[in-house]
């Protein structure tokens, strides 16, 4: 059967579904030169190596090796109000949902994958066992939308549990899991993810241009 045969409403539905497929996947690899330029502000806190938020004090979330995909998935909750945060806000709110995921693949890099067969770093809390199913028992998020949290700074892990749980952070998937945990959990499932390999990064800093404008 020839193309020209075929009638116009089956080639237009066949474009619609080919288009659904393939417009995730374009979606996702955003262009990296671009979100270089665009991520340049970013890294004068997620460039910093132990840079806090101050009021209330915890360490700046690290996001190279995140997935790309979570950071563009945070930075509409930040943008939308989902996620209350006012520095993280006004951030996001001037940015469009490309240049999320421009910026969103300049910064998590070359994301961080499971080592096949490789053992836990220290004792495994037992709350683990139901974190597991999305962030991995390394940490490692089994999709794109579960964030890593291998290597992840301690003191925000934290933070971003008791937001769950206060609903600073608005989330139908969390926030059901962190109303589950006590405080002792949650300084345990932090401490041991923070410790899980291999690790997030805090983004590294483009030297000679970052130095040239300061
Ligand atoms: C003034 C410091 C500062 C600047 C500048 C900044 N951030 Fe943030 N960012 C933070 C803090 C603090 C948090 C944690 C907020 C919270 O508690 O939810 C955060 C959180 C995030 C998160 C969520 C990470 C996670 O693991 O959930 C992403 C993604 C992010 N920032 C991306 C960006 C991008 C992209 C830019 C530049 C356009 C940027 N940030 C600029 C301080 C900053
Ligand atoms: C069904 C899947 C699922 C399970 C199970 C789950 N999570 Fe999550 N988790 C998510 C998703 C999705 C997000 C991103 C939510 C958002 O957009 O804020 C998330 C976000 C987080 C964050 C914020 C990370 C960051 O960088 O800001 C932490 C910390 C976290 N989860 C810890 C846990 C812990 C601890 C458990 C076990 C008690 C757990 N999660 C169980 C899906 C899950």
């Amino acid at each position: 059967m020839s193309v020209r045969s075929w009638s116009y409403p089956v080639v237009l539905s066949l474009v619609a579904v080919f288009g659904a497929l393939v417009a995730p996947q374009a979606q996702a690899a955003g262009d990296a030169v671009r979100g270089k330029t665009l991520g340049y502000t970013c890294l004068g806190c997620h460039g910093v190596e132990n840079y806090k938020n101050v009021y209330p004090t915890y360490s700046v979330p690290k996001l190279s090796g995140q997935h790309p995909e979570y950071i563009v998935q945070a930075l509409k909750g930040y943008k939308s109000g989902e996620r209350g945060h006012a520095t993280m806000h006004a951030q996001a709110s001037s940015m469009s949902d490309q240049d999320m995921e421009d910026v969103a693949v300049y910064l998590a890099g070359k994301p961080v994958t499971a080592v096949a067969g490789s053992t836990p770093v220290g004792e495994v809390p037992a709350p683990v066992a139901t974190c597991q199913a999305c962030h991995g028992r390394d940490g490692i998020g089994i999709m794109g939308m579960y964030p890593t949290l291998s290597g992840q700074n301690a003191d925000y892990i934290e933070r971003a549990l008791g937001e769950y749980r206060s609903g600073g952070r608005r989330n139908g998937i969390m926030g059901p899991f962190a109303m589950q945990l006590k405080e002792a959990d949650i300084k345990a499932v932090a401490e041991y993810f923070s410790h899980q390999k291999p690790a997030l990064k805090t983004v590294s800093r483009p030297t000679s241009r970052f130095s040239a404008k300061q």
